[in-house]
């Protein structure tokens, strides 16, 4: 498995997607389609992103019954994306499950990754909202264990767990890692932020960059300094 910079599509219209797109035009980047696009232009957006050749991971992070993400699941990876997530949190039985919808006719399956705890989280609110009262590192590497043992392909995780997640659940397990910024540029809401090279030596196999390569005033020269940072 190959390490790729994936481009976080946080757009809100098909007119402003394919306007950011266009401006690549020797290079087709793995792109992410989160809920906001997806929402707005439903499968469509998905199917047309496809066919020009991206690949798409499709981060709607589900969390439902077990028989609902076997369904669903189903009909997204018919989509043909190349990476689909879901919550851990919502336990092995629903991974499980998962696997077992993703699965092509054909054969073939785009990669599933689980979200751990969300970043969003802090110790206190864990213990306080959701009455896990555990330390949260060890939280998230109780999920990223569930879901390698349910057979999943890797975890959502900061660039700075990489190496402790490989340690865990082996080398083979994808660490997809966001909160990426370049040394000079601008860390916007992100607390704990990574260089593309440093997140590369951490050992994380995909970066997941959004504004600063979707705000920079040459966006296709700001995502080649990304590869040449991380995949070169
Ligand atoms: O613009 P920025 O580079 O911060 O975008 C990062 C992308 O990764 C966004 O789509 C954000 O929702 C997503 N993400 C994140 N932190 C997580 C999980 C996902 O920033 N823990």
């Amino acid at each position: 498995m190959g390490k790729d910079v994936i481009i976080a599509l946080d757009v809100d219209s098909r007119e402003k997607a394919m306007a950011f797109l266009e401006r690549f035009t020797d290079e087709k980047p793995f792109v992410k389609i989160g809920m906001e696009l997806f929402f707005a232009e439903g499968p469509a957006v998905v199917r047309e992103i496809k066919a020009r050749g991206h690949k798409i991971f499709l981060d709607l992070k589900l969390h439902d019954i077990p028989n609902t993400v076997r369904r669903s699941i189903s009909i997204l990876a018919g989509l043909n994306v190349d990476m689909l997530n879901l919550h851990a949190a919502g336990t092995k039985a629903m991974m499980e499950a998962a696997m077992e919808g993703l699965t092509r006719p054909d054969g073939t399956r785009p990669l599933l990754i689980a979200v751990t705890q969300l970043t969003s989280t802090s110790q206190e609110r864990m213990e306080s909202d959701l009455w896990i009262e555990k330390p949260l590192d060890e939280v998230v590497m109780h999920y990223a264990q569930n879901a390698a043992a349910s057979g999943l392909d890797g975890v959502v995780c900061s660039p700075l767990e990489s190496g402790k997640v490989h340690d865990v659940c082996g080398k083979g397990f994808l660490t997809v890692t966001p909160g990426v910024r370049f040394a000079d540029g601008d860390i916007g809401d992100q607390v704990r932020v990574t260089t593309p090279a440093k997140a590369k030596e951490l050992g994380s196999d995909y970066i997941v960059v959004g504004r600063p390569i979707l705000k920079a005033d040459d966006p296709v020269a700001a995502y080649r300094r990304c590869v040449a940072e991380f995949v070169d």
